[in-house]
């Protein structure tokens, strides 16, 4: 649409975008970029910082201010991503909820995000380095490497098979080099990732790059660990 404005106005002549143009092409690159993540739409929504409980679920008190800490490191992160933020924490804890939290924030913001569940992604560049994949190995492994912001989902539950290793060693080393925002959750602890992965885990504990916020909150998803709930009594 043009607007009405005087002869000589900058704006005379110049073709814009009407508020319900502006708002399908806002729309649409949103669904592009969800698209792009990887996340499907379910997750986004479910695992959200408003659906968080910074309390958990049958915590103690250091329990609890651990997914406190998690909690507000994750926000700060997803309001502007700096560095690196590993999440450590038994399973259940709520590592995948807080970075798919994170990665819900940005993608409105406008972000390129690309979430990766280790196991699946290193099964992927496997496939496609395979000379019939439609993809282009070269293509998904640079796209990973350097994304503006990757979250690694998971990281110790892949197959370590020796090229397993190496190619997720060359994505880690390359944006610890470039400084880029990345989250990697894990259920592995310190000492495991050092036995199981050293060259990865000199670069996670580079303290000035990484913010590690271990997590010691016990299983969300088991329903013994629930608070009893309150049973209401009836009214009079
Ligand atoms: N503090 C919490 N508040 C609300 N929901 C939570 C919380 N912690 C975990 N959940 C929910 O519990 C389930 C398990 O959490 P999540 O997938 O984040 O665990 P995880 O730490 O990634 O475990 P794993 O190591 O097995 O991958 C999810 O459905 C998540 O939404
Ligand atoms: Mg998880």
């Amino acid at each position: 649409m043009q607007r009405r404005v005087p002869l000589g106005h900058p704006d005379f002549g110049e073709v814009f975008q009407c508020r319900c143009q502006r708002q399908e092409a806002d729309r649409s690159r949103l669904e592009r970029l969800q698209h792009y993540s990887g996340l499907p739409d379910d997750m986004l929504q479910r695992m959200t910082f408003g659906a968080f409980d910074p309390a958990g679920s049958g915590a103690d008190v250091q329990g609890r201010a651990t997914l406190k800490a998690a909690f507000t490191a994750a926000s700060t992160f997803a309001s502007s991503p700096e560095g690196w933020l590993l999440l450590t924490g038994t399973h259940g804890s709520g590592k995948t909820h807080l970075a798919v939290s994170i990665a819900e924030e940005r993608i409105k913001h406008g972000e390129v995000v690309f979430f990766a569940f280790v196991p699946d992604l290193l099964d992927h560049l496997r496939a496609t380095f395979n000379p019939n994949s439609p993809v282009e190995y070269d293509q998904l492994f640079e796209q990973v490497k350097s994304v503006p912001l990757l979250i690694l989902d998971d990281l110790g539950a892949e197959s370590s098979t020796a090229w397993a290793q190496e190619k997720l060693y060359q994505i880690v080393v390359h944006r610890h080099n470039a400084r880029l925002p990345t989250v990697i959750t894990t259920y592995l602890t310190m000492e495991e990732i050092e036995e199981a992965h050293p060259r990865l885990a000199s670069r996670l504990k580079d303290a000035t790059v990484v913010h590690w916020v271990p997590i010691s909150a016990p299983d969300y998803r088991d329903p013994q660990r629930r608070q009893p709930t309150q049973t209401r009594r009836p009214r009079r």
